[in-house]
């Protein structure tokens, strides 16, 4: 027989509100969907304010590093880092950008977009230019690797350091380390002379700052001199 029309609405009525109740029930075992957004709402708070409570209570934050590198699934990985052996325990999909800034404290390599897009997380693996978020740290244990706090030597900048800042070659400076480790590496790549050929060398580090020229003037300065 054919519902009334009062029906089916009564009927849509009693779905919906069945429906607001099945958000309570449990989401992941645990959760509802009420209390996992109260406290997705609290961490976004305690993450904000995180830097704030890490000053005031640095040693228990570096114990909690210490048992972050200790996580079920860790294997051992040792890493040669601008002339020193490091002992890690990683999870084998750590990356080694991640490995050199969360695990070795080296920040100079920059994280700009974590997919190979920005070049900023170039370093030097046995002397050739990589972007390090490609690359996970437990492939390269036999490898050389060199940041940008192992460029100079002895106190002395490296040439292309020098001339980055004799020619302004930034404003923001965040995708720098990137450039110079590019820009170091391509000294001993077989690319042509012209101004045109080293921003082709280059097009693998952006800089969101536009400071193109004055980056291309001070290789191509290195470039004459070497
Ligand atoms: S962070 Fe590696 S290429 Fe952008
Ligand atoms: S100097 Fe700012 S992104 Fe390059």
């Amino acid at each position: 027989m054919r519902k009334s029309r009062d029906t089916e609405l009564l009927e849509k009525n009693e779905e919906a509100s069945a429906s607001d109740q099945s958000n309570e029930r449990p989401l992941f075992g645990r959760f509802s969907r009420r209390s996992f957004l109260s406290q997705l709402g609290a961490a976004s708070i305690a993450a904000t304010t995180a830097p704030l409570a890490h000053a005031a209570a640095a040693a228990p934050v570096a114990a909690e590093a210490t048992e972050k590198a200790a996580v079920p699934g860790s294997v051992p990985v040792t890493l040669r880092i601008n002339g020193q052996t490091h002992q890690l325990m990683l999870e084998p999909r750590v990356t080694l950008l991640d490995a050199l800034r969360e695990n070795l404290q080296l920040p100079g390599t920059k994280k700009g977009c974590d997919h190979g897009q920005c070049g900023a997380c170039t370093v030097h693996v046995n002397g050739r230019r990589v972007n390090s978020c490609l690359s996970f740290a437990v492939m390269h244990q036999d490898d050389e690797i060199t940041t940008i706090e192992g460029l100079a030597l002895n106190g002395e900048l490296h040439p292309v350091q020098a001339a980055f800042i004799e020619h302004d070659g930034f404003q923001c400076g965040y995708c720098t380390p990137g450039q110079i480790m590019s820009a170091s590496a391509l000294l001993k790549e077989p690319i042509g002379k012209e101004d045109a050929d080293v921003r082709e060398a280059m097009a693998g580090n952006i800089c969101r700052c536009g400071a193109y020229n004055n980056i291309v003037a001070a290789v191509q300065q290195v470039r004459r001199a070497v």
